[in-house]
């Protein structure tokens, strides 16, 4: 019985295929690949001592995708596999519609066809819109700003009306806070494709020297210092609270709402600050205008995770700094050579 992950060769999907492995999990990878590299494999094989099976796949070839299950006996879907940027899905809302929804329903009828009943979703702190107050608890009112953040709370919705009438399904919906870090080693983090556009691997960029310095996108907010403030999480944490979810959904739990953060808000000056301590450099910056739909603050109530799950964050600011640091040192081209 195995655990299919989607986008299993991505930033949080890699670090959770670990720990999976590491729990005596089969796993099972389906990734296209659009946003992450074949050397990923290599490398979790590396870290875990396992090689996880790995199908290179768009879900979009639904038949291609059916075919894991004929192959395989999947006992739970972990999905990760999607679009992500918030911009571009502002100037490519049908794409990010199409491969983020179609994908997604894709997975669930396959599911449904195949009697699969547990099943964890990467939803997003995005879908809070701009929260009326912070620390963000899981029953706040939900709205979006902008397709991307649309395309996850649609398929919140989905899972919440599917589970209504089909009592046997267990859905973890996880909302991720803003993640960053990586593994211990070094030897998998986050290469985003291209300019990053979000923070940490921004600054990782400057301090490698690949980009010359870092915009600060506002400092009038209404914050201890006027930047934006966030509650970053590190990715260890995150990929620890899919496998509590897990557990969860295996003794029946129906649909659970969860927010994965560390209840800690930190701005932008408090993250080129931490960064800096950990690289040992300055992170040069200049302020400028605000980034159109960035809100002032967000930061999550975890209780609900820690009092249901077990689970709770347990890296602080330095070290997801430290961590985000050794794995950008280490390949300042990420997996390329
Ligand atoms: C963004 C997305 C969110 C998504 C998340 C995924 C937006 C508006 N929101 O969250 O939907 O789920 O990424 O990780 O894009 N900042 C700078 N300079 C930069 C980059 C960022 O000052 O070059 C500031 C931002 O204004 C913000 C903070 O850093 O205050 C964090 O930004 P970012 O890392 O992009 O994350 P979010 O905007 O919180």
């Amino acid at each position: 019985m195995a655990v299919l992950v989607t986008g299993g060769a991505g930033y949080i999907g890699s670090h959770t295929v670990i720990q999976l492995l590491n729990s005596n999990e089969d796993v099972i990878i389906v990734d296209d690949l659009s946003n992450s590299s074949i050397k990923v494999i290599d490398r979790i094989e590396e870290l875990s001592g396992k090689r996880p099976k790995f199908y290179e796949i768009n879900i979009l070839e639904e038949n291609k995708f059916k075919k894991i299950f004929e192959e395989n006996e999947i006992e739970s879907i972990i999905h990760f596999a999607g679009f992500k940027a918030v911009g571009e899905s502002v100037n490519k809302p049908l794409a990010y519609y199409t491969n983020n929804l179609v994908s997604t329903l894709i997975i669930l009828n396959t599911m449904k066809e195949y009697n699969v009943k547990n099943f964890v979703f990467s939803s997003s702190a995005t879908v809070y819109g701009d929260p009326k107050s912070c620390p963000i608890l899981e029953d706040f009112p939900l709205s979006t700003t902008n397709p991307y953040g649309t395309t996850k709370l649609m398929i919140e919705n989905i899972l919440r009306d599917i589970c209504k009438t089909d009592k046997k399904l267990n859905v973890g919906i996880l909302r991720y806070f803003n993640p960053v870090g990586a593994h211990k080693s070094g030897r998998i983090g986050e290469e985003p494709n291209g300019i990053p556009n979000n923070l940490m691997p921004y600054i990782t960029k400057v301090a490698i020297g690949k980009l010359e310095k870092l915009s600060i996108f506002g400092d009038d907010y209404a914050t201890h210092d006027g930047t934006g403030v966030r509650d970053y999480i590190h990715v260890e944490d995150l990929a620890a609270g899919h496998l509590k979810t897990l557990t969860k959904l295996r003794n029946n739990s129906g649909l659970v709402t969860y927010n994965l953060g560390t209840g800690k808000g930190y701005s932008v000056l408090d993250m080129v600050k931490a960064f800096s301590k950990a690289c040992g450099k300055e992170i040069p910056y200049s302020i400028v205008g605000r980034r159109a739909g960035d809100i002032a603050m967000c930061y999550a109530d975890s209780n609900k995770a820690k009092k249901e799950l077990g689970w709770e964050a347990k890296y602080d600011l330095d070290r997801m700094c430290e961590d985000s640091w050794r794995w950008q040192s280490n390949n300042p081209n990420g997996y390329e050579d």
